[in-house]
């Protein structure tokens, strides 16, 4: 079923809501590696893949890469992945996630780290009440232990693998609960941290063994999706990407264990390059825009900023998919696909369509609907 929006089609396909969550790459070798409730699934990167024609060996985008679901996948199917995040915890994900590993290499190293010597270092100093809260006192120890043993006799791809392996292991070690979008703690025997890392790295090492790749690893960096300083003009061939969703910043909380104990940062240090995240300036009011909550404005000025650098970047003859949801506020819903969708138009992309594949009906104050907020693929051309 298809109706006319403007001058391009607006196409509803509930059947395809679930892939526009993390939750089918659960079960999938390398992509289950670590839980990212704000990703999507490789079924959906290789439906795009598809429907956009892109031809073999091409360089797919995703400035906002996450867990890295785009670049990975794109290194199954033979096309050169690139991926961007101003997270280093996404990075580092995204980086473990797309190397290519020998099994053999692993095994050795994973032996190496156990059959050395615990470290008897001191806690780090200025450990947060939250990092403390997460882990059993003799559990904490024994990670950052672990975390210098690895960083001592393991280096290169071998190191990253066995940090991320250690992170996954970590949290089955820990009282953290993500409840949503919610960070919690729920004192429970927590299994010792040791074994566990054991087996989560044997598993892991089971997974690279399952999988054949067509195409080298794929180069992930740390960026702004706002301002591609790295990435040259014209140089892509196809993006598929999901920005961070208009008015849910939580996400930014729940990983807060694993950002400071893996990269010695706080929450508060990463907002400022987070999109949409409001800081102390007035926001740029685009126009048009100019009856949005403030956050929303934020949140579509610094959008204006990505699609313009993804305009820039892409080549001509170029296609884009990016997947949007609608914002919730107190008297209204925000239809982020359509103001997406102009925002492009205004850069230059030709819109061809916009896929709605979820709807949330929105009430207020839990009584009154104000709307419902859809979830939709939007897809561009240059
Ligand atoms: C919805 S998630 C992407 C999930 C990804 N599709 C996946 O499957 O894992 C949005 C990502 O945008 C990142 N992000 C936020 N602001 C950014 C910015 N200014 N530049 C680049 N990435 C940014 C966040 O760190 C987050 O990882």
């Amino acid at each position: 079923m298809g109706v006319f929006e403007g001058s391009y089609t607006v196409e509803e396909r509930y059947d395809l809501w679930s892939l526009a969550t993390f939750k089918p790459n659960k079960n999938i070798p390398i992509h289950r590696w670590f839980y990212f409730k704000e990703g999507f699934s490789r079924d959906l990167v290789l439906m795009l893949l598809e429907e956009m024609g892109v031809p073999e060996g091409a360089v797919v985008l995703d400035p906002f890469t996450g867990s890295g679901t785009t670049p990975l996948t794109c290194m199954e199917k033979g096309f050169m992945g690139v991926g961007v995040d101003a997270s280093p915890l996404a990075v580092f994900v995204s980086l473990a996630k797309t190397r290519i590993y020998d099994p053999v290499e692993l095994r050795d190293a994973l032996d190496r780290c156990l059959s050395a010597a615990p470290r008897q270092s001191p806690l780090p100093d200025g450990l947060s009440p939250t990092v403390r809260k997460a882990f059993p006192k003799r559990t904490l120890e024994e990670l950052f232990s672990l975390k210098e043993v690895i960083e001592e006799v393991c280096s290169g791809d071998a190191k990253v693998f066995l940090m991320l392996a250690l992170m996954n292991a970590a949290v089955k070690a820990s009282y953290i609960y993500r409840d949503g979008s919610v960070l919690r703690f729920v004192k429970r025997p927590a299994p010792p941290l040791r074994p566990v890392f054991r087996k989560v790295a044997q598993s892991m090492i089971e997974d690279v063994k399952r999988v054949r790749f067509k195409s080298g690893p794929a180069i992930i960096l740390q960026g702004d999706a706002r301002r591609l300083e790295e990435i040259e003009d014209e140089s892509v061939d196809a993006i598929i990407t999901s920005p961070p969703y208009l008015n849910k910043i939580e996400y930014t909380k729940v990983y807060e264990v694993e950002l400071e104990v893996f990269f010695g940062k706080r929450v508060h240090d990463l907002v400022r390059s987070y999109i949409g995240l409001v800081g102390r300036e007035v926001p740029r009011t685009i126009p048009g825009l100019e009856d949005l909550p403030d956050s929303a404005k934020l949140y579509f000025s610094d959008m204006f900023d990505s699609l313009g650098e993804m305009w820039r970047v892409l080549k001509s003859g170029g296609k884009a998919a990016v997947v949007v949801a609608g914002g919730v506020y107190p008297d209204r819903v925000v239809e982020s696909d359509y103001i997406l969708a102009d925002l492009a138009e205004r850069v230059g992309f030709r819109v061809e369509k916009i896929r709605v594949v979820g709807k949330r009906v929105a009430t207020s104050g839990r009584v009154h609907r104000i709307g419902a907020a859809r979830e939709s693929i939007v897809y561009l051309a240059k």
